[in-house]
């Protein structure tokens, strides 16, 4: 296979906080190996359409600390049709461009695994969204800081909640996983948590409630992963209140878990990732992953990333089981 002499990098998805600092590593990376590199704009939509900006070490200055992506994003409904992605891959060879990173989740990396093995392009993704929904690395860029955010907003919930001796239900995001709930429920001291993970135990619910409020406690936080129940936090709440008297209120965290500048453990997991990409692709690598794997860089086929949905035990489903256990002895 012939050296990669010009590499594209677009974020698709979801947009999630450190999204610029990968972009930013992959830039520098890229000039650092003598590597011609041009960003992708607004994801595989700008991919069809051909929208591409050459970058230098300069219009990537300042952007570390941004949340957001500078590149723009976005879903792309064509990219699902093989004519969508013939079109992606015709201009990527009309522009000279002979490797991709894309920085996404799992249905960009879907989408980019087809890239490859439909039109041969050399692509290599980096794991940013979010939901830490991804098998291959121990966290996502941007979970910790959407952790942050909507930690932040509990403790700010919590007041209001005692002051009123109310009980809260607040929905975080997630999509499909539990893991930002699984998080802010056990830092933010929730007394329930409620993860798609395991089915909802409505008896266990109202049972904590009822023991907190036997010891006089009045005010209570249950936090509900979005993908948890169809309905979500207020459907949890409804059940809830149908078998006990209560004076609640939901509060449904949404979008602003997506903003804001990257925390240093996203901005440090995203520059790792970034350089640890553009090496990959170098040095031959197609079709794979790049991931945060304990204190190293793991690299995973793409395919992985999304079939393996299920974590082995001892790593990820193993700390599930264990935080819904400190949550529940912590929290009530
Ligand atoms: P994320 O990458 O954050 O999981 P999405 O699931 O919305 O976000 O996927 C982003 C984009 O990736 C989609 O809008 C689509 O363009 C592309 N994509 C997702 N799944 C597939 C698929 N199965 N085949 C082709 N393209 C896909
Ligand atoms: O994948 C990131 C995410 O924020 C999910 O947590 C959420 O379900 C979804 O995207 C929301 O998508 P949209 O931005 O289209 O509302």
């Amino acid at each position: 296979m012939a050296a990669v002499r010009h590499i594209g990098v677009l974020t698709s998805g979801g947009d999630a906080p450190g999204m610029n600092a990968a972009i930013r590593a992959v830039v520098r990376t890229a000039i650092a190996r003598g590597l011609e590199i041009t960003g992708v704009v607004r994801g595989y939509t700008g991919l069809i359409a051909g929208e591409f900006r050459p970058l230098d070490a300069h219009s990537v200055s300042n952007i570390i600390q941004l949340g957001g992506t500078v590149l723009k994003t976005s879903r792309c409904q064509e990219f699902f049709e093989p004519g969508g992605r013939a079109k992606a891959a015709g201009n990527l060879a009309d522009a000279g461009i002979d490797g991709l990173v894309v920085i996404g989740g799992d249905g960009s990396f879907q989408g980019l695994h087809l890239l490859a093995t439909e039109h041969g392009v050399r692509a290599v993704g980096i794991p940013g969204t979010i939901d830490n929904d991804i098998y291959g690395t121990d966290f996502t860029v941007g979970f910790h800081t959407a952790v942050n955010t909507a930690l932040e907003s509990i403790d700010k919930i919590r007041d209001t909640s005692a002051s009123h001796d109310r009980v809260f239900f607040i929905e975080v995001m997630g999509r499909t996983s539990g893991s930002i709930a699984l998080v802010v429920g056990t830092a933010g001291g929730a007394e329930e948590i409620v993860i798609p993970e395991e089915p909802m135990d409505l008896e266990r619910i109202c049972a904590t409630l009822e023991a907190g409020q036997r010891r006089g406690k009045e005010s209570f936080i249950i936090v509900v992963a979005e993908g948890a129940v169809d309905g979500g936090a207020r459907s949890v709440a409804e059940a809830v209140s149908e078998k006990l008297h209560l004076n609640y209120r939901v509060s449904i965290l949404g979008h602003v878990q997506r903003g804001g500048s990257p925390t240093s453990h996203d901005r440090t997991l995203a520059s790792r990732l970034g350089v640890a990409a553009v090496e990959a692709i170098d040095a031959g690598r197609s079709d794979v992953m790049v991931g945060g794997d304990g204190w190293g860089i793991g690299i995973v086929p793409l395919v992985e990333t999304w079939q393996r949905r299920d974590p082995l035990p001892g790593t990820k489903e193993a700390l599930t089981l264990e935080l819904l256990r400190v949550a529940r002895i912590t929290g009530t």
